[in-house]
């Protein structure tokens, strides 16, 4: 069947940005890419082979249902599960052997009780709250908590793991610092009791790349594997104070077709609310995008790329169909290839452009892609 939209992804550039985090870190430091969301919109089961193949050791989630879906497809390394696990699928979670973070007693109770009947030691990973106010235990009962863990034969603590809460979209890096200042604490207090956990990690893409005293023994990072920086700060932040060689490559490209070529008049309104007027005799091409399939619908001022060259949005997102102007492109005819993120010739829209457009962030952008879309790998 033929495609209406569709994602190529390039392979080159994926394990270009898996060989930039590899540089950057020891060979002891464990790489494990996050590849929650559809792996950021590229793809689950295609990205993590690529990353496997390019140096990442491990591979993180956010909810069991993308372990599954890694397993099934005879992925066996380390897949460590970032969010909630219910507990009625806990017995799954240990069945498909991930690594599973805690930082409640619920959890705990039922990990002990279920992997008493499994020969095995089911590895978790405490998340201790430094800052960020979402997930993680706080630090005062940490130790406790971690005591309570040890006394499960079957249970092994591996990791103590933080996030960061404002680490990329500011170049005040004081809350990260005070963050790894807690997360340090609560550490060696754990060390002080004779508590020795093997992994500690809290480094997302912006801590790894400007702060290599957060690489600990593991990093998660997740934008930047897919060559897109978290934010312009810490673009700068590294271009301008670390000045080092680390460079990253996109690997998204959004095309779709034209579905339809019409003349409009002057004067007449085009889509839904007729927000736009045409002020000249417009050529208009109908794409078969929208909303539906993750085009932001706040998005007015935008353009795509028709024939390398820009052609501007006219009139709302619809949720399957999109306008825009082809007035200047007249070599533009029915089924042509448009692009909605990627290059084209000279020309390129980023996920940060249309990011900018829709007021939001790139991680935004290239997750609310459908999954539905169908991903294909590109040498
Ligand atoms: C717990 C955790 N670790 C790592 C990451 C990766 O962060 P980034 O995509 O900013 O590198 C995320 C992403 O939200 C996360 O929630």
């Amino acid at each position: 069947m033929e495609k209406l939209s569709w994602v190529e992804i390039s392979k080159s550039a994926l394990q270009n940005n898996i060989i930039q985090f590899r540089n950057i870190i020891t060979a002891h430091t464990i790489l494990c890419p996050c590849i929650k969301a559809n792996a950021y919109g590229h793809g689950l089961v295609e990205t993590a082979g690529i990353f496997l193949n390019s140096g990442a050791d491990w591979l993180s989630v956010n909810a069991l249902y993308e372990a599954k879906s890694l397993r099934q497809h005879g992925i066996n390394c380390p897949v460590y599960i970032l969010g909630y696990v219910p507990l009625k699928d806990i017995a799954e979670a240990i069945d498909l052997d991930c690594t599973l973070v805690v930082y409640d007693y619920d959890t705990i109770n039922m990990i002990g009780e279920t992997a008493k009947h499994s020969s095995r030691t089911v590895r978790v990973h405490v998340k201790v709250e430094t800052g960020t106010n979402r997930q993680g235990i706080e630090p005062d009962k940490l130790l406790n908590f971690v005591q309570y863990i040890k006394k499960f034969k079957n249970i092994g603590v591996e990791g103590l793991s933080t996030h960061f809460a404002n680490i990329e979209g500011t170049t005040d890096h004081s809350h990260a610092e005070l963050q790894l200042r807690r997360f340090n604490k609560a550490s060696a207090e754990l060390e002080a009791s004779g508590l020795h956990i093997p992994l500690k990690h809290c480094a997302n893409s912006a801590a790894a790349i400007i702060f290599p005293e957060t690489r600990f023994q593991m990093i998660r990072p997740g934008i930047s594997c897919y060559g897109m920086w978290p934010s312009n700060e810490t673009r700068e932040y590294y271009t301008e104070k670390i000045q080092g060689n680390f460079h990253l490559t996109p690997a998204f490209t959004w095309k779709t077709k034209i579905t339809q070529i019409k003349t409009v008049p002057k004067g007449e309104y085009i889509g839904y609310g007729c927000t736009y007027k045409t002020t000249h005799n417009t050529r208009l091409a109908v794409l078969p995008v929208g909303y539906y399939d993750g085009y932001d619908r706040g998005i007015s001022g935008g353009h795509v790329l028709v024939h390398g060259e820009k052609a501007p949005i006219r009139g709302r997102i619809c949720m399957n169909i999109i306008m825009v102007e082809i007035t200047d492109i007249p070599e533009a005819k029915t089924e042509d290839e448009v692009i909605l993120i990627g290059k084209d010739g000279n020309e390129a829209i980023s996920a940060e452009q249309v990011a900018e457009w829709a007021d939001t962030i790139n991680y935004e952008v290239t997750t609310r892609v459908n999954d539905r879309i169908p991903r294909i790998l590109v040498e």
